[in-house]
């Protein structure tokens, strides 16, 4: 894995006249970035984009992934369809999916799995509510979440992404400060290194609110190795502008 990322979330937005355009003036705009890239995209667009993105730099990723192989779960997309549309990465329990679709950590542990038997990179999202920070619960709850990943996935905890995503900041305009998410980014170090034999480090995203012009501090924190971008994926020149952001090694 190359140092950091900056991932985009279009979450339910985008047609194909948009993404075309967006993805076409990323394209032109990024020449040689220094961190990784991708664009989780609405699935139904993943053939789009994969013909788009061809030989481009940018990865393409889903956002979300059953937790089941195949069978009869309708509406439900497997790790290997997502795989054969050349979704590289797939997030897994985004706080939207927590809070709007009941996905418990269980849950969320599941697909995490199933995402790696798929060969599918799961982004795996933690992250307290305000009231759960106001409760001074942070570190429990994100540390309660990632628990339930690694205790399904701790043969293979080395070769997943985590996003430390605050709710509170997510949609909001409101962004943990550089120190209060290098804080718990390094909580979720320390508890990736205990859970793994594997010396590879775990790239661990922020995401809540990244935009241009807080990208570079974010960036900078010692345990934040890229980014989870909600709306300003959705603009190419403020993507650009954070994947320049991104820590040249
Ligand atoms: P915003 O960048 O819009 O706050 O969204 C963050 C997010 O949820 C990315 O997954």
């Amino acid at each position: 894995m190359k140092k950091q990322w900056i991932v985009g979330n279009w979450k339910m937005n985008g047609s194909l006249a948009a993404n075309e355009a967006l993805l076409q003036a990323l394209m032109s705009g990024l020449n040689q970035p220094a961190c990784g890239v991708a664009v989780c995209v609405p699935s139904v667009y993943l053939a789009q984009c994969q013909a788009l993105l061809k030989g481009s730099a940018i990865e393409l990723g889903a956002q979300d992934v059953s937790q089941h192989e195949q069978g009869a779960y309708t509406g439900e997309l497997s790790a290997a369809m997502l795989r054969e549309f050349g979704a590289r990465f797939a997030i897994v329990g985004h706080s939207e999916r927590r809070q709007y679709h009941g996905e418990t950590d269980a849950v969320v542990a599941a697909k995490t799995q199933r995402a790696l038997a798929g060969g599918v990179t799961p982004i795996v999202c933690v992250g307290e509510t305000l009231a759960e920070r106001e409760a001074g619960k942070t570190e429990e709850v994100v540390k309660r979440q990632l628990a339930a990943v690694i205790h399904t996935n701790g043969h293979c905890i080395s070769e997943i992404v985590v996003a430390y995503e605050p709710v509170w900041a997510i949609g909001t305009g409101k962004t943990a400060s550089p120190e209060q998410a290098q804080a718990v980014h390094a909580v979720l170090r320390a508890q990736l290194q205990a859970a793994s034999s594997n010396p590879a480090r775990v790239p661990i995203l922020y995401g809540g609110s990244m935009n241009a012009a807080n990208a570079a501090e974010l960036l900078a924190q010692p345990d934040i190795d890229g980014g989870l971008v909600g709306g300003a994926a959705l603009k190419a020149p403020d993507f650009l502008s954070i994947i320049a952001a991104a820590r040249k090694n």
